[in-house]
């Protein structure tokens, strides 16, 4: 088994480098048992023990009432068509001695296994049903519980496909296992066994027969499987790249459109989406043979019945009877019967059994990848004793060192040992803070400039604790953030990103964002006193208007105005704002800067800064260049010292001076 899982593997095609790993781990079939995860998934059963055991109990009684029905027919048969010597069975022991009565008896208990089994299979489909949809249900909801409380680097490494598909089709996978796949295995053993047992009891030579095609049967079940499980794997790997493509091409539409890509984009798709068909046609071809295969070999079991089973019960007459040995065993009409009805029973389940393997393999490979998210701790936790900060509002860093990079264990034992200097040498670790020290006091504004890639994002993300720093320490409210209880410290904050996000709702929805504390008023204070409800009540439905997902209907400068009311409306002790670099035109760039005024007194407010106007009312500022703080001060004090901030003032914002004072002198 495991021989064959590395054949397959190595047959898949090269992809890309971070496409296949993806796929590869989008892909891996593996076993259809695997003790360790069934043992796992069976503990999502645990609260509805009642319905399994149930539904379990039905598929029993189900098993062995399927096999009644020929049983009844050789009773009647051999008893009242072609009674050649009564077996006094308890069934027939019980009928009535008259013929007609007793074949109506017949007919009326067959009449009611019908019944039965119409019963027992309504009961365990529904029970098994619902509780595999309750337990989709849990299993989402503990998904979604997972991915939404994962640290922000997780999602760094996590592409957004990959955690969509185990919410949904890896779900869907597991569930097909519950609800179709374990039960139906367990009935169609059931009916198998029942059905050999009761054939070997009637006639044991008869059933030999009967079986022998059995070995044939297998052997095509076995290339069945084989081929099956690789379209299998590549309709998986076909799937996971139309998704992935169409995803990325709708979401760059407009680029594909200007740049005229469509025929190619076309092309490109068409080469997946044939990947697509052939695993599938492939799939298609093997069920097509697969199962008239299994009819033909099933049939001409039955034909060795009949022509065997056929002499054995011309020669078992009464006179002949007498006679009756090993090789020449007495079989009755209704034995007969009976044996060709079973085989053709006999052989659906067996067909069943090697297509409830592929989706028990499917489901080992979704659990597998299910646990291994749920699996995967969360790296930023409370820590067991959180310490509170003071509420002040001051913010510190003390000779923080920062890389994104997941470190190895030695390293970390590095960053542990190390000098700063030495630590600052280290190539192999690509430092994106080195040695940072400030302090932002209480209710004073600091800005935050350098050029592109400087890290000032990344020291807006350590106050609110999204990553952890490597050396050194962030303090929030004369706290390290380490201490802080992590609900605590980032409702402290009030955060307007540079690249403003809006979800599905309305705007005041957007504005909220779940608080739901804050009121209509208050809402509509915060959107006034940053300058956009005027065009917020524009809006055919003002308040109201239904933002589209990622708030695709308004332009940027509406975005950012819009979350700079949500992060308002949350009355944080500290704001920070990423400027968004040119979103915003100059009309709404004075309500913008006039917004910011009102937002940042009273407040710590960390602005990184690429407006001049922002920079200049700045109690300090601190330049940051490749992960380093170079200079702090203030506007006039930095020019002064005529480094890195006069040479990036002369650079960047001396042509703002002019167009600031422009925009001031447009009316508002
Ligand atoms: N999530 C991340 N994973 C890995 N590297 C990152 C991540 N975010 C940022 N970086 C890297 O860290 C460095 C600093 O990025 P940061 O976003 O802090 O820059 P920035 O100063 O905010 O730049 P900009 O002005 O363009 O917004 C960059 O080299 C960037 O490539
Ligand atoms: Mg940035």
């Amino acid at each position: 088994m495991a021989d064959e899982q590395k054949k397959t593997a190595a047959a898949s095609p090269p992809a890309k480098p971070e496409d296949s790993r993806q796929i590869a781990d989008d892909d891996i079939i593996g076993k259809a048992y695997d003790g360790r995860l069934m043992r796992r998934l069976a503990r999502y059963l645990a609260p509805y023990k009642l319905q399994v055991a149930i539904s379990a109990l039905a598929i029993v009684l189900k098993a062995g009432s399927d096999v009644l029905g020929p049983y009844f027919v050789k009773v009647a048969v051999d008893n009242y068509f072609a009674p050649l010597h009564r077996r006094h069975s308890w069934l027939a022991a019980r009928l009535s001695p008259d013929p007609v009565r007793g074949v109506s008896q017949i007919a009326a208990l067959y009449l009611a296994s019908l019944g039965l089994i119409f019963a027992l299979e309504f009961v365990q489909t529904y029970l098994m049903q619902w509780t595999g949809q309750k337990i989709m249900f849990d299993l989402r909801s503990q998904i979604f519980r997972h991915i939404q409380q994962m640290h922000v680097g997780f999602f760094d490494r996590n592409p957004v496909g990959r955690l969509v598909t185990r919410l949904t089709s890896d779900v869907d996978a597991l569930n097909d296992m519950f609800t179709s796949g374990v039960l139906a295995i367990f009935e169609d053993v059931f009916v198998l066994s029942f059905i050999v047992a009761i054939m070997v009891r009637m006639s044991w030579l008869l059933a030999l027969l009967a079986l022998s095609v059995i070995p044939l049967i297998l052997y095509a079940t076995r290339l069945f499987r084989l081929h099956v499980r690789d379209s299998y794997r590549r309709q998986r790997a076909a799937t996971a790249k139309i998704n992935s493509f169409t995803q990325e091409y709708v979401t760059g539409m407009s680029l594909v459109q200007l740049f005229n890509r469509e025929q190619r984009a076309f092309n490109d798709f068409s080469a997946v989406n044939f990947e697509n068909k052939k695993a599938w046609t492939d799939a298609i071809f093997a069920y097509a043979l697969y199962y008239p295969v299994v009819e033909l070999l099933s049939s001409t079991a039955i034909a060795l019945v009949i022509w065997r089973g056929g002499i054995y019960v011309l020669h078992s007459t009464p006179a002949l009877a007498a006679h009756a040995g090993f090789l020449h065993p007495v079989v009755t009409l209704g034995v007969l019967i009976a044996f060709i009805q079973y085989g053709q029973r006999f052989f659906r389940p067996i067909q069943d059994l090697s297509d409830k393997y592929n989706i028990l393999q499917a489901a080992m490979a979704a659990s597998e990848r299910i646990f291994k998210l749920l699996d995967t701790r969360n790296e930023i936790r409370t820590s067991a004793h959180p310490t509170p900060g003071d509420g002040s509002g001051r913010v510190e860093f003390r000779n923080v060192w920062f890389t994104y990079q997941t470190l190895t264990a030695e390293q970390q034992k590095r960053i542990r040992t190390l000098s700063d200097e030495a630590l600052g040498d280290c190539s192999d670790i690509e430092w994106v803070l080195r040695g940072v020290s400030f302090t932002i006091q209480p209710d004073k504004t600091a800005a935050i400039v350098g050029h592109t890639g400087a890290g000032k994002t990344t020291i807006t993300a350590l106050m609110m604790r999204f990553y952890d720093v490597q050396r050194g320490a962030v303090l929030v409210d004369g706290m390290d953030v380490r201490q802080q209880d992590l609900t605590h410290l980032r409702r402290r904050f009030g955060v307007v990103l540079q690249d403003p996000f809006l979800f599905a709702g309305t705007i005041a929805q957007n504005i909220r964002l779940g608080s739901a504390w804050i009121t209509q008023e208050e809402v509509e204070r915060a959107a006034e006193e940053v300058n956009v409800a005027e065009f917020i009540r524009s809006l055919p439905q003002g308040f109201s208007e239904p933002v589209l997902e990622r708030g695709s209907t308004l332009s940027t400068g509406q975005k950012q105005l819009i979350s700079f009311a949500r992060a308002l409306a949350h009355r944080p002790g500290i704001l920070i704002l990423d400027e968004a670099t040119s979103s915003v035109d100059t009309d709404t760039e004075v309500r913008v800067r006039m917004a910011l005024e009102r937002m940042i007194t009273g407040r710590t407010s960390v602005l990184i800064a690429h407006r001049l106007s922002t920079i200049q009312r700045a109690d300090t500022i601190l330049v940051m260049h490749k992960g380093k703080l170079r200079e702090q001060g203030t506007h006039q004090e930095l020019l002064a010292l005529r480094g890195l901030y006069y040479k990036l003032y002369q650079l960047q914002y001396k042509d703002q001076e002019l167009d600031a004072d422009e925009a001031a002198a447009v009316p508002a």
